[in-house]
Protein backbone atom coordinates (compact mmCIF):
# COMPACT_ATOMS: atom_id res chain seq x y z
CA UNK A 1 0.00 0.00 0.00
CA UNK A 2 1.75 3.25 -0.93
CA UNK A 3 0.64 5.76 1.88
CA UNK A 4 3.43 8.31 1.08
CA UNK A 5 1.82 9.18 -2.07
CA UNK A 6 0.95 12.78 -2.02
CA UNK A 7 -2.75 14.65 -1.60
CA UNK A 8 -3.82 18.20 -2.65
CA UNK A 9 -5.25 20.34 0.38
CA UNK A 10 -8.30 22.05 -1.81
CA UNK A 11 -9.55 23.53 1.67
CA UNK A 12 -8.51 25.56 3.31
CA UNK A 13 -7.05 26.53 -0.18
CA UNK A 14 -3.35 26.67 0.46
CA UNK A 15 -2.88 23.71 -2.44
CA UNK A 16 -0.36 21.68 -0.50
CA UNK A 17 0.43 18.43 -0.81
CA UNK A 18 1.27 16.28 1.86
CA UNK A 19 1.38 12.17 2.44
CA UNK A 20 -2.20 10.46 2.44
CA UNK A 21 -0.35 8.38 5.58
CA UNK A 22 -2.09 10.32 8.87
CA UNK A 23 -3.98 12.49 7.00
CA UNK A 24 -7.33 12.02 10.09
CA UNK A 25 -4.78 11.17 12.71
CA UNK A 26 -2.88 14.26 12.58
CA UNK A 27 -5.39 16.84 11.81
CA UNK A 28 -8.00 17.63 15.32
CA UNK A 29 -11.06 15.14 14.81
CA UNK A 30 -12.82 17.35 16.57
CA UNK A 31 -13.65 21.21 15.38
CA UNK A 32 -11.72 23.72 17.05
CA UNK A 33 -13.84 25.20 20.53
CA UNK A 34 -15.23 21.61 21.28
CA UNK A 35 -17.34 21.55 24.55
CA UNK A 36 -15.27 18.28 25.26
CA UNK A 37 -19.28 16.19 24.92
CA UNK A 38 -19.16 13.21 23.59
CA UNK A 39 -18.15 13.72 19.80
CA UNK A 40 -20.01 11.26 16.96
CA UNK A 41 -18.78 11.24 13.80
CA UNK A 42 -19.34 8.76 11.28
CA UNK A 43 -17.16 7.98 7.52
CA UNK A 44 -18.73 6.72 4.35
CA UNK A 45 -17.23 6.32 0.88
CA UNK A 46 -19.72 7.04 -2.14
CA UNK A 47 -19.17 7.17 -6.20
CA UNK A 48 -19.67 10.43 -8.01
CA UNK A 49 -23.64 9.23 -8.53
CA UNK A 50 -23.88 8.73 -4.26
CA UNK A 51 -23.78 4.98 -4.17
CA UNK A 52 -22.71 3.61 -1.30
CA UNK A 53 -23.78 0.18 -1.85
CA UNK A 54 -24.90 -2.32 -4.65
CA UNK A 55 -26.55 -5.68 -4.80
CA UNK A 56 -24.18 -8.73 -4.72
CA UNK A 57 -25.93 -11.19 -6.57
CA UNK A 58 -24.44 -14.24 -5.76
CA UNK A 59 -24.76 -13.18 -1.79
CA UNK A 60 -28.04 -11.53 -1.96
CA UNK A 61 -26.70 -8.93 0.33
CA UNK A 62 -25.13 -5.33 -0.46
CA UNK A 63 -21.77 -3.78 -0.09
CA UNK A 64 -19.34 -1.44 -0.72
CA UNK A 65 -18.25 -1.98 -4.59
CA UNK A 66 -14.92 -2.57 -5.85
CA UNK A 67 -14.93 0.40 -7.71
CA UNK A 68 -14.79 2.55 -4.32
CA UNK A 69 -13.40 0.33 -1.80
CA UNK A 70 -9.53 1.25 -2.25
CA UNK A 71 -6.71 0.87 0.35
CA UNK A 72 -6.45 4.52 0.85
CA UNK A 73 -9.67 5.39 1.84
CA UNK A 74 -9.71 2.08 3.76
CA UNK A 75 -6.15 3.40 5.56
CA UNK A 76 -8.48 6.70 6.70
CA UNK A 77 -11.35 4.83 8.17
CA UNK A 78 -8.66 2.78 10.36
CA UNK A 79 -7.19 6.37 11.12
CA UNK A 80 -10.93 7.52 12.62
CA UNK A 81 -11.76 4.27 13.81
CA UNK A 82 -8.16 4.59 15.61
CA UNK A 83 -9.21 7.42 17.64
CA UNK A 84 -12.73 6.23 19.13
CA UNK A 85 -13.87 5.25 22.53
CA UNK A 86 -16.59 3.23 21.10
CA UNK A 87 -17.91 1.96 17.05
CA UNK A 88 -20.81 2.13 16.50
CA UNK A 89 -21.94 -0.77 14.37
CA UNK A 90 -25.61 -2.40 13.61
CA UNK A 91 -27.64 -6.12 13.75
CA UNK A 92 -27.47 -6.31 10.42
CA UNK A 93 -23.98 -5.85 9.74
CA UNK A 94 -23.18 -8.58 12.60
CA UNK A 95 -25.80 -11.08 10.52
CA UNK A 96 -24.16 -10.09 7.09
CA UNK A 97 -20.56 -10.67 9.17
CA UNK A 98 -22.07 -14.02 9.93
CA UNK A 99 -22.56 -14.49 6.39
CA UNK A 100 -19.10 -13.77 5.58
CA UNK A 101 -20.33 -10.81 3.23
CA UNK A 102 -19.02 -7.46 5.16
CA UNK A 103 -16.31 -6.22 5.21
CA UNK A 104 -14.52 -7.05 8.15
CA UNK A 105 -14.32 -3.43 10.14
CA UNK A 106 -13.87 -5.07 13.37
CA UNK A 107 -11.69 -5.04 15.43
CA UNK A 108 -9.21 -2.15 14.69
CA UNK A 109 -6.26 -2.48 12.91
CA UNK A 110 -6.33 -6.61 12.61
CA UNK A 111 -4.32 -6.09 9.34
CA UNK A 112 -0.64 -5.45 9.95
CA UNK A 113 -0.65 -2.65 7.70
CA UNK A 114 -2.10 -1.01 10.58
CA UNK A 115 0.23 -2.16 13.23
CA UNK A 116 0.94 1.50 13.34
CA UNK A 117 -2.28 2.87 14.71
CA UNK A 118 -2.45 -0.22 17.49
CA UNK A 119 0.58 1.40 18.91
CA UNK A 120 -0.84 5.02 18.75
CA UNK A 121 -3.19 3.93 20.90
CA UNK A 122 -1.38 2.62 23.44
CA UNK A 123 0.93 5.49 23.21
CA UNK A 124 -2.50 7.62 23.78
CA UNK A 125 -3.02 5.26 26.68
CA UNK A 126 -6.24 4.21 25.45
CA UNK A 127 -7.30 0.79 25.73
CA UNK A 128 -6.24 -1.70 22.75
CA UNK A 129 -9.58 -1.63 21.05
CA UNK A 130 -12.01 0.53 20.79
CA UNK A 131 -15.19 -0.45 22.71
CA UNK A 132 -18.53 -1.56 20.18
CA UNK A 133 -22.12 -0.49 20.29
CA UNK A 134 -24.32 -2.82 18.59
CA UNK A 135 -28.06 -1.06 17.20
CA UNK A 136 -30.35 -3.14 17.39
CA UNK A 137 -34.20 -3.89 17.68
CA UNK A 138 -34.52 -7.50 16.92
CA UNK A 139 -31.34 -8.75 18.64
CA UNK A 140 -31.53 -11.09 15.99
CA UNK A 141 -27.62 -11.86 15.50
CA UNK A 142 -24.46 -13.42 17.11
CA UNK A 143 -21.46 -11.59 18.36
CA UNK A 144 -18.91 -12.75 16.20
CA UNK A 145 -15.95 -14.82 18.72
CA UNK A 146 -13.19 -12.27 17.32
CA UNK A 147 -15.01 -9.44 19.05
CA UNK A 148 -15.60 -11.70 22.27
CA UNK A 149 -12.09 -12.67 22.59
CA UNK A 150 -10.56 -9.18 22.01
CA UNK A 151 -11.70 -8.56 25.04
CA UNK A 152 -13.34 -5.01 24.24
CA UNK A 153 -16.54 -3.96 25.85
CA UNK A 154 -19.87 -4.87 23.98
CA UNK A 155 -23.07 -2.84 24.35
CA UNK A 156 -25.88 -3.51 22.92
CA UNK A 157 -28.13 -0.44 22.24
CA UNK A 158 -32.02 -1.62 22.20
CA UNK A 159 -35.47 -0.31 22.71
CA UNK A 160 -38.00 -1.70 25.59
CA UNK A 161 -40.02 -3.99 22.37
CA UNK A 162 -36.82 -6.17 22.24
CA UNK A 163 -37.24 -9.79 22.69
CA UNK A 164 -36.70 -10.78 26.18
CA UNK A 165 -34.86 -13.77 25.65
CA UNK A 166 -32.31 -12.74 23.07
CA UNK A 167 -31.49 -10.24 25.82
CA UNK A 168 -30.73 -12.53 27.95
CA UNK A 169 -28.78 -14.47 25.09
CA UNK A 170 -26.45 -11.75 24.46
CA UNK A 171 -26.07 -10.68 28.37
CA UNK A 172 -25.36 -14.55 28.77
CA UNK A 173 -22.64 -13.88 26.28
CA UNK A 174 -21.04 -10.66 28.21
CA UNK A 175 -22.36 -7.90 26.55
CA UNK A 176 -24.03 -5.06 28.43
CA UNK A 177 -27.84 -4.57 26.74
CA UNK A 178 -29.33 -0.91 27.80
CA UNK A 179 -32.24 0.24 26.78
CA UNK A 180 -32.32 3.39 24.94
CA UNK A 181 -36.01 3.81 24.32
CA UNK A 182 -38.96 2.88 25.51
CA UNK A 183 -40.27 2.96 21.88
CA UNK A 184 -40.74 -0.20 19.91
CA UNK A 185 -37.46 1.17 17.43
CA UNK A 186 -33.77 3.42 18.90
CA UNK A 187 -33.63 6.76 18.55
CA UNK A 188 -30.57 9.02 17.37
CA UNK A 189 -30.76 10.54 20.91
CA UNK A 190 -30.81 7.11 22.66
CA UNK A 191 -28.29 6.13 20.82
CA UNK A 192 -26.69 9.75 22.22
CA UNK A 193 -27.72 9.47 25.76
CA UNK A 194 -26.54 6.04 26.56
CA UNK A 195 -22.74 6.19 25.07
CA UNK A 196 -22.25 9.79 26.80
CA UNK A 197 -23.81 7.94 29.80
CA UNK A 198 -21.05 5.41 29.59
CA UNK A 199 -18.66 7.64 29.44
CA UNK A 200 -17.49 8.12 25.82
CA UNK A 201 -15.85 10.99 24.46
CA UNK A 202 -15.61 9.99 20.80
CA UNK A 203 -17.89 7.49 18.91
CA UNK A 204 -17.35 6.40 15.54
CA UNK A 205 -20.47 5.59 13.84
CA UNK A 206 -19.23 2.51 10.83
CA UNK A 207 -23.04 1.68 9.93
CA UNK A 208 -25.04 2.40 6.92
CA UNK A 209 -28.26 4.69 6.03
CA UNK A 210 -30.53 3.60 8.78
CA UNK A 211 -28.66 4.90 11.75
CA UNK A 212 -27.05 7.79 9.51
CA UNK A 213 -30.78 8.75 9.40
CA UNK A 214 -31.59 8.51 13.24
CA UNK A 215 -28.22 10.38 14.13
CA UNK A 216 -29.17 12.84 11.39
CA UNK A 217 -32.95 13.24 12.80
CA UNK A 218 -31.87 14.00 16.58
CA UNK A 219 -29.09 16.34 15.38
CA UNK A 220 -26.00 14.34 17.19
CA UNK A 221 -23.92 13.38 14.32
CA UNK A 222 -21.37 16.29 14.65
CA UNK A 223 -18.90 15.17 11.75
CA UNK A 224 -19.33 13.59 8.12
CA UNK A 225 -15.91 12.00 6.57
CA UNK A 226 -16.82 11.59 3.13
CA UNK A 227 -14.55 9.52 0.63
CA UNK A 228 -15.88 11.01 -3.37
CA UNK A 229 -14.94 8.13 -5.65
CA UNK A 230 -14.78 9.88 -9.17
CA UNK A 231 -16.47 7.12 -10.70
CA UNK A 232 -20.31 6.39 -11.51
CA UNK A 233 -22.15 3.56 -10.55
CA UNK A 234 -25.69 3.33 -11.48
CA UNK A 235 -27.63 1.29 -9.29
CA UNK A 236 -30.67 1.34 -7.09
CA UNK A 237 -31.71 4.87 -5.64
CA UNK A 238 -32.30 3.56 -2.19
CA UNK A 239 -28.38 2.70 -1.73
CA UNK A 240 -27.48 5.98 -0.69
CA UNK A 241 -26.02 7.57 2.72
CA UNK A 242 -29.33 8.34 4.36
CA UNK A 243 -32.52 6.00 4.42
CA UNK A 244 -35.95 6.48 5.47
CA UNK A 245 -38.21 9.74 5.45
CA UNK A 246 -37.60 12.96 4.49
CA UNK A 247 -35.41 14.57 6.84
CA UNK A 248 -37.75 17.72 8.43
CA UNK A 249 -35.00 20.38 8.77
CA UNK A 250 -32.47 19.52 6.14
CA UNK A 251 -29.49 19.11 8.07
CA UNK A 252 -26.47 21.83 7.03
CA UNK A 253 -22.90 20.92 7.45
CA UNK A 254 -19.84 23.23 6.61
CA UNK A 255 -16.67 21.97 4.85
CA UNK A 256 -14.31 21.83 7.48
CA UNK A 257 -11.11 20.21 5.01
CA UNK A 258 -11.27 18.83 1.17
CA UNK A 259 -8.25 17.01 -0.05
CA UNK A 260 -8.07 15.46 -4.09
CA UNK A 261 -6.56 12.06 -3.89
CA UNK A 262 -4.89 11.02 -7.37
CA UNK A 263 -3.55 7.90 -6.26
CA UNK A 264 -6.19 5.64 -5.59
CA UNK A 265 -6.60 3.38 -9.38
CA UNK A 266 -9.63 1.87 -7.82
CA UNK A 267 -11.84 4.69 -7.69
CA UNK A 268 -10.09 6.42 -10.42
CA UNK A 269 -8.94 9.45 -8.06
CA UNK A 270 -11.07 10.76 -4.97
CA UNK A 271 -11.92 13.47 -3.52
CA UNK A 272 -11.64 13.03 1.02
CA UNK A 273 -14.15 15.31 2.41
CA UNK A 274 -14.57 16.44 6.66
CA UNK A 275 -18.30 17.83 7.12
CA UNK A 276 -18.93 19.82 10.51
CA UNK A 277 -22.51 19.84 10.91
CA UNK A 278 -23.67 23.41 11.33
N1 LIG B 1 -19.94 2.85 1.53
C1 LIG B 1 -19.84 2.99 2.83
O1 LIG B 1 -19.01 3.76 3.30
C2 LIG B 1 -20.73 2.22 3.75
C3 LIG B 1 -20.68 2.48 5.12
C4 LIG B 1 -21.53 1.76 5.98
C5 LIG B 1 -22.39 0.80 5.44
N2 LIG B 1 -22.40 0.61 4.10
C6 LIG B 1 -23.34 -0.37 3.51
O2 LIG B 1 -24.66 -0.06 3.92
C7 LIG B 1 -25.40 -1.25 4.06
C8 LIG B 1 -26.14 -1.28 5.40
O3 LIG B 1 -25.22 -1.15 6.49
P1 LIG B 1 -25.63 -1.39 8.01
O4 LIG B 1 -26.58 -2.53 8.09
O5 LIG B 1 -24.40 -1.42 8.80
O6 LIG B 1 -26.36 -0.07 8.43
P2 LIG B 1 -27.82 0.45 8.69
O7 LIG B 1 -28.65 0.31 7.47
O8 LIG B 1 -27.68 1.81 9.21
O9 LIG B 1 -28.33 -0.49 9.88
C9 LIG B 1 -29.43 -1.34 9.71
C10 LIG B 1 -29.73 -2.09 11.01
O10 LIG B 1 -29.66 -1.21 12.14
C11 LIG B 1 -30.68 -1.54 13.08
N3 LIG B 1 -31.57 -0.41 13.17
C12 LIG B 1 -31.88 0.52 12.23
N4 LIG B 1 -32.74 1.43 12.71
C13 LIG B 1 -33.00 1.06 13.99
C14 LIG B 1 -33.79 1.61 15.04
N5 LIG B 1 -34.52 2.74 14.85
N6 LIG B 1 -33.83 0.96 16.22
C15 LIG B 1 -33.09 -0.15 16.44
N7 LIG B 1 -32.31 -0.72 15.50
C16 LIG B 1 -32.26 -0.10 14.30
C17 LIG B 1 -31.43 -2.74 12.53
O11 LIG B 1 -30.89 -3.89 13.16
P3 LIG B 1 -31.86 -5.15 13.49
O12 LIG B 1 -32.35 -5.59 12.14
O13 LIG B 1 -30.91 -6.14 14.12
O14 LIG B 1 -32.95 -4.70 14.38
C18 LIG B 1 -31.10 -2.68 11.04
O15 LIG B 1 -31.11 -3.93 10.43
C19 LIG B 1 -24.42 -2.40 3.86
O16 LIG B 1 -24.55 -2.85 2.54
C20 LIG B 1 -23.07 -1.77 4.02
O17 LIG B 1 -22.08 -2.40 3.24
C21 LIG B 1 -21.61 1.30 3.25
Amino acid sequence: MKLDDPVTTLYPPTGRTRPLRNLYLEQPLEPENWDGSLFLYSNFVTSLDGRIALDAPTAGASGVPPHTANPRDWRLFQELAAQAGVLITSGRYLRQFAAGTAQDVLPVGSDEAFADLLAWRRAQNLPPQPDVAVVSASLDFDVPEALVESRQRILVLTSAHAPRDRRQAHEARGCQVVVCDQGATVTGAGIYRALEAAGYRRAYSVTGPQILRLLLADGVLHALFLTQALRMLGGEAYDTLVEGDVLADAPAFELRTLFHDPYAPEAASQLLACYDRR
